[in-house]
């Protein structure tokens, strides 16, 4: 028997159905379409509003999806891992939650934290619960509510994130087809620009901090911009380079969605053509964990059997890296 590999079987999404779109956010900061589409390509982002749901909500949704899709028995799933960078609590997992309320009641769960980097890091662990023949279905859910940190009045940071999750599920592949490389990286030095500073370990939330918004996201866009695309652009050239991969080689490039100039940077440092980059950010924005789930998800029609792919994040902390995928199946 040949070695065996980790591929995508399934995919499932789930987004809310409030639209906060461009026009809105200028009746609420100051700034305007023309800016926010120019600056970041971003049109509208999906936020929840429902008093009470957090980023399990926004799980539970997709998985249920993946598994009407796929019409998988939840009791055969071993394993659920939720990407998520704003857990529903505190010292309660949402992954546990989650696999309970889908009826994975024979799956262990955890929760998975790198930032806009969780499920690509996901992707990673998932795949080698697989390829060491530990487990043969590992549901990856990448989940975030981000409207429940983001301070609707900073334009720096309301104009860019949303709420959604996407799932994939992976299963073991005999025929050389899934994860083929991996680059991933962090440096701790990034997380001083792009952080909420109270409400952790570090800075529990006080009375004080909540009135001057010390526990919303604060971001210092510049900084996280150019790191980025330094960063995203640099561990994708070198995986194609050492996988000996040209740009005709390539299928589809599966970037996370920050913003449209970091992605189109990332493509033209690696010549990708544009017809090749996945893109649905003008329409969800920055749903950090769900981003490159929400793409698999929007594209799956189109892709096919043994297309090669190249995935890039880069978020908080700062964390980032690129995977070489081929896709397993045809829709
Ligand atoms: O997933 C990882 C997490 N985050 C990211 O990857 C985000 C990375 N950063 C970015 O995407 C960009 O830095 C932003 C979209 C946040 C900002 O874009 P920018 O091109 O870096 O703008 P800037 O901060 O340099 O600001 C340029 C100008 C400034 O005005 P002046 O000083 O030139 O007069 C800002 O005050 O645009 C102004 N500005 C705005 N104007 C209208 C900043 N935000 C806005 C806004 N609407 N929302």
């Amino acid at each position: 028997m040949g070695k065996i590999t980790a591929a995508i079987t399934a995919t499932g999404a789930y987004v809310p159905d409030y639209i906060l779109t461009n026009k809105i956010l200028e009746t609420m900061v100051d700034t305007n379409d023309e800016w926010i589409t120019s600056r970041t390509g971003i049109k509208e982002r999906r936020i929840l509003k429902d008093e009470g749901k957090g980023t399990s909500y926004l799980a539970i949704n997709a998985a249920q999806d993946l598994i009407n899709k796929k019409g998988i028995d939840p009791t055969e799933i071993d394993l659920v891992i939720v990407a998520t960078a704003t857990p529903d609590m505190k010292a309660a997992s949402t992954a546990a939650y989650t696999a309970t309320q889908i009826g994975a009641v024979n799956a262990f769960s955890f929760d998975l934290e790198a930032a806009c980097s969780s499920f690509l890091f996901g992707m990673s662990v998932a795949s080698s619960y697989i390829e060491s023949g530990k487990y043969k279905n590992v549901l990856l859910i990448g989940a975030d509510k981000n409207s429940s940190f983001i301070n609707y009045k900073d334009r720096a940071t309301c104009i860019i994130f949303g709420d959604g999750a996407g799932a994939v599920l992976f299963e073991p592949n005999e025929e050389g087809l899934g994860l083929q490389d991996e680059l991933l990286r962090s440096n701790g030095e990034g997380r001083e620009f792009l952080q909420a500073t109270y409400g952790g370990s570090s800075y529990p939330s006080t009375p004080e901090a909540v009135a001057e918004g010390k526990h919303y996201i604060f971001q210092d866009g510049k900084t996280v911009f150019k790191n980025a695309v330094f960063n995203m652009a640099d561990v994708t050239e070198k995986i194609l380079e050492r996988n000996q991969l040209t740009k005709d080689d390539i299928a589809w490039l599966v970037a996370h969605q920050a913003n449209k100039r970091i992605i189109d940077a990332t493509a033209n440092r690696v010549k990708i053509d544009d017809s090749k980059v996945m893109m649905n950010i003008q329409k969800y924005g920055n749903t950090t964990s769900a981003t490159l789930p929400l793409l698999l998800n929007d594209y799956e029609s189109r892709l096919k059997k043994g297309d090669k792919l190249i995935f890039a994040a880069f978020g908080g902390g700062f964390t980032w890296g690129s995977i070489y995928f081929k896709w397993a199946y045809n829709s």
